[in-house]
Parts: C-alpha cells; sequence; structure tokens
C-alpha cells in the first residue's frame, strides 16, 4: 500500500492568497525557509498502481494530479487512475474540487457519512450540482465502524470512525455536530496488516481513535495549529482551535503530549497545516521541537509506503 500526499495544507494552502501573516509573507518574499503546500487531500494506492483512491478533494486537485504523472495512465482518449473518492467531512477544503473532476465519464463513487451526504446536498449542494455532469454514485460510510472496500484499489480495506470535530459553516449541523459529521480513516494494506491512521481534523482525541493509533504503522493527523489561540493572538479570528475541531500541538493534552506516547516505531506525521502554523518554517524552534520528538510535517508529494 502507498500513501501519496496531494496537498498537506489546511483551507486556505500556504501560501493564502491574501495573507500576509509571517509565514505566508516570508515564504512569498523568500525570507522563511519552507515548502509552498496545496489543500489538504492524500491519495492510496494498493498491489495495481493504476488504481487509487482520492481521500478528499482539494480545490487545488487538478495541479495536484498534473504533479503526478501517475494519475493518467493513458489508456482511454479520457482517463485516469482514481477509481473512487472518500470524504472525511463536507469542508469546502475536503470537497470543492469535485467541481473540476465533473468531466468523469463515469459517476464517480463517492463514499461518505449520512450527515456529510447532507451537507453536500443541503448547505452545499455540490453533489447535486455533479448530478448535471457526470453524476455521483454514492456509497454510505456506517458510523458501526464496518470495512469497506473501493473497486480498483486492491488489497486495502478501509474503516471509518467519528472523531469529534465540528462540520462546515453551512452544515444543518453546525452548532449541533452529530457522529459522522468529521472522520478518522482506518486504511489496512490486507497482505501485511499494518495500517495507516488518517484524521486531518480531530478536535480532541477519542477512545476508539487512540486505540486505533497505538497499533498503527503511521499516523497522518491534525496537524493544523501549534497553539490553540493561534488565529485569535494573530487577530485573524476570534475563535479557538479546539472550538473549530482542531487539538493544537503544543501545550498540556496538546497532540505532541500524545504522540508521544505512541509505541516507538510509529511514524508519526502531522498533516492539514495551518499557513499560520510555525512549525512550517523549517528554522523555526516548533520545527525543531517537532523533529526533536521524532514527528514529520507532512508536505507535497510525500510518500508513505507500509
Ligand atoms: C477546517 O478544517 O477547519 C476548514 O476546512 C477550514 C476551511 O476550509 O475553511
Ligand atoms: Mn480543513
Ligand atoms: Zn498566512
Amino acid at each position: 500500500m502507498k500513501i501519496r500526499v496531494l496537498g498537506a495544507a489546511a483551507g486556505g494552502g500556504f501560501p493564502q492568497w491574501n495573507c500576509n501573516c509571517r509565514n505566508c509573507a516570508g515564504v512569498r518574499a523568500g525570507t522563511v525557509r519552507a515548502r509552498a503546500r496545496t489543500q489538504s487531500s492524500i491519495a492510496v494506492r494498493g498491489r495495481d498502481a493504476a488504481g487509487w483512491a482520492l481521500v478528499n478533494v482539494s480545490p487545488d486537485i487538478t495541479a495536484q494530479l498534473q504533479a503526478n504523472p501517475a494519475f493518467q495512465p493513458g489508456r482511454s482518449l479520457r482517463d485516469c487512475s482514481i477509481t473512487g473518492i472518500v470524504l472525511v467531512d463536507g469542508q469546502v477544503d475536503h470537497t470543492t474540487g469535485l467541481y473540476m473532476l465533473r468531466e468523469s465519464t463515469r459517476p464517480w463513487p463517492i463514499w461518505c457519512t449520512d450527515s456529510t451526504y447532507a451537507d453536500l446536498t443541503r448547505g452545499n449542494p455540490i453533489l447535486n450540482v455533479l448530478g448535471h455532469f457526470c453524476g455521483v454514485d454514492r456509497r454510505r460510510i456506517d458510523l458501526e465502524g464496518n470495512t469497506f472496500e473501493i473497486e480498483g484499489v486492491s488489497g486495502v480495506q478501509w474503516r471509518a470512525l467519528p472523531v469529534p470535530g465540528k462540520p462546515a459553516p453551512y452544515s444543518p449541523n453546525r452548532e449541533s455536530p452529530v457522529p459522522g459529521d468529521n472522520l478518522a480513516l482506518v486504511i489496512t494494506d490486507k497482505e501485511t496488516g499494518r495500517t495507516a491512521v488518517y484524521a486531518p481534523g480531530l478536535g480532541a482525541m477519542d477512545d476508539r481513535v487512540w486505540r486505533q493509533m497505538q497499533s498503527a504503522a503511521c499516523v497522518m493527523v491534525d496537524g493544523t495549529f501549534w497553539t490553540d489561540d493561534e488565529m485569535i493572538r494573530l487577530g485573524a479570528s476570534k475563535k479557538h482551535a479546539r472550538d473549530i475541531g482542531h487539538l493544537p500541538q503544543s501545550g498540556a493534552g496538546g497532540m505532541l503530549e500524545w504522540l508521544d506516547e505512541l509505541p516507538a516505531g510509529t511514524r508519526k506525521v502531522l498533516i492539514h497545516v495551518n499557513n499560520t502554523n510555525p512549525i512550517l518554517d523549517q528554522d523555526s524552534e516548533q520545527a525543531a521541537e517537532v523533529a526533536r520528538r521524532g514527528v514529520e510535517v507532512a508536505w507535497d508529494g510525500m510518500e508513505i509506503e507500509l
């Protein structure tokens, strides 16, 4: 099984088009040593090199596909090696790229929970819009943790766990989140039994997810914010990280403390990194601390083989 990071940044990307925070201004000017990153998405393949699942569809999807020739196997006039799509929530950064995939020659198999399906047919009815183009072959993700497989992605088994978080502002559940608004995915190579846990939005550590993380070969978890009040201190928002469904890395009970407790040998990767996060600056003390604790920061094009 291979996981390719298509976009390692949170909503807005890095640099964000209208942002002049230290990181965004610095990377634009070349005064901060950091890689630009597109918005949040990974792709997963099993035995078949031409069978990928796309997990989340970022508004940057066309650039992400172009950056990797493996997605264009060239077998027919219209072709692509993505055989199915999985959504962990209905947020803008994870779904609006679907508009860019409307030229598909067959309805897209899209795996999502009922609450995400409601977000994407009511609050932000993107799946209805796709119905006027390629169409959608919706596959239901249940909340009981049953496994599922994606046609074309051979030898890979999937399981979804609801996690604490927040649905998008246009969600019918925005003020009263329900299980299924946000998911962690447990992705298993059926041959080796090795698993990856992917949770780009994790508002708080959750028992079931924690148990899965402890037996995973690799965890790819919420790397959005360094501090809980990052956006408030910057004057960019009135909300804390935890209020919008993202557990910060630093401080008591933060993500780094949790990651410290994982068995030695677990590969630990922070993903869905907001442009304001100091870990993006390769020369920052926070980046050094993350590295010292054996944690990697995902970048576009990073590949993980399990
Ligand atoms: C989030 O993860 O909190 C959202 O995706 C932010 C956004 O895209 O606006
Ligand atoms: Mn997001
Ligand atoms: Zn910024």
